[in-house]
């Protein structure tokens, strides 16, 4: 095809749903999903060396160093499957710089999706949030509880789930937000997220299909 697949990137608060919209999108688009908070975990509970230096830096709510995280994105943006398929990248950019280095290599999404969630939700869904270990699927104790109690008895939380480490790793996106998104003003696109999922969806559904038809469009210009 001389369609060249959706490039999209996903931002937003901590526990502000990327994770949970990811999933769907993957699911739709069937784009590469490539999220920095999965990779850099993978690396802590398989023990490699990134890992070993990344957990301090999790477990504190704090930012991974731009060098580890970008060294890691780049190599994963390079591998074929991403040129068929087209990208879904989801905790990435995260400061001035990361977004620097992708302008640098002229990587750039055709839309950048903004989740909107007010202060006080995000609270609760961090410290509600539960993850399954098997199937990687993201729960909420209230809002999506396991389907069984097998489920149940193996998820875990994230040890930057507490209410103290949110609200940190809150004032530090707050400290970047700005800077990352006039790099991508042009084709940002703000999410109100305060609502269900399935209405979340729907909306970012409709917008990447739209993106989809419009560079369908260019290309047979
Ligand atoms: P990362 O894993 O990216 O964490 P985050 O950005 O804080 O985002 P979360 O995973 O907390 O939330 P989410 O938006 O995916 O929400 P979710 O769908 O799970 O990063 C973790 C750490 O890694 C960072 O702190 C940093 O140390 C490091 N790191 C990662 N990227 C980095 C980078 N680029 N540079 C440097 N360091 C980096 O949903 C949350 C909860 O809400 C769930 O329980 C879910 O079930 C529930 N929920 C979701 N949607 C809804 C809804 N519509 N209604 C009700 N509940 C909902």
């Amino acid at each position: 095809s001389v369609n060249e697949p959706l490039k999209v990137m996903i931002s937003g608060a901590p526990a502000s749903g990327k994770g949970t919209q990811c999933e769907l999108i993957v699911n739709q688009f069937g784009l590469v999903h490539i999220s920095t908070g999965d990779l850099l975990r993978a690396e802590v509970s398989s023990g490699t060396e990134i890992g070993n230096k990344a957990k301090e830096y999790m477990n504190a709510g704090r930012l991974v160093p731009d060098e580890i995280v970008t060294a890691m994105v780049t190599s994963r943006l390079s591998r074929e499957d991403t040129k068929t398929k087209g990208w879904l990248l989801d905790g990435y950019p995260r400061s001035f710089n990361q977004a620097q280095s992708l302008e640098k290599m002229k990587i750039r999404p055709n839309v950048y999706i903004v989740l909107d969630v007010p202060d006080e939700t995000l609270i609760d869904r961090c410290i509600g949030r539960r993850l399954d270990p098997v199937t990687k699927k993201i729960y909420h104790l209230k809002s999506f509880p396991p389907e069984s109690e097998e489920i149940s008895a193996r998820l875990v939380t994230r040890p930057d789930d507490t209410e103290e480490k949110v609200k940190s790793r809150l004032e530090i996106y707050k400290q970047n937000a700005e800077a990352i998104s006039s790099t991508y003003s042009d084709i940002m696109k703000k999410i109100n997220g305060n609502r269900s999922k399935e209405e979340v969806f729907a909306e970012i559904d409709a917008l990447l299909s739209l993106v989809q038809k419009d560079k369908e469009k260019t290309t047979k210009l």
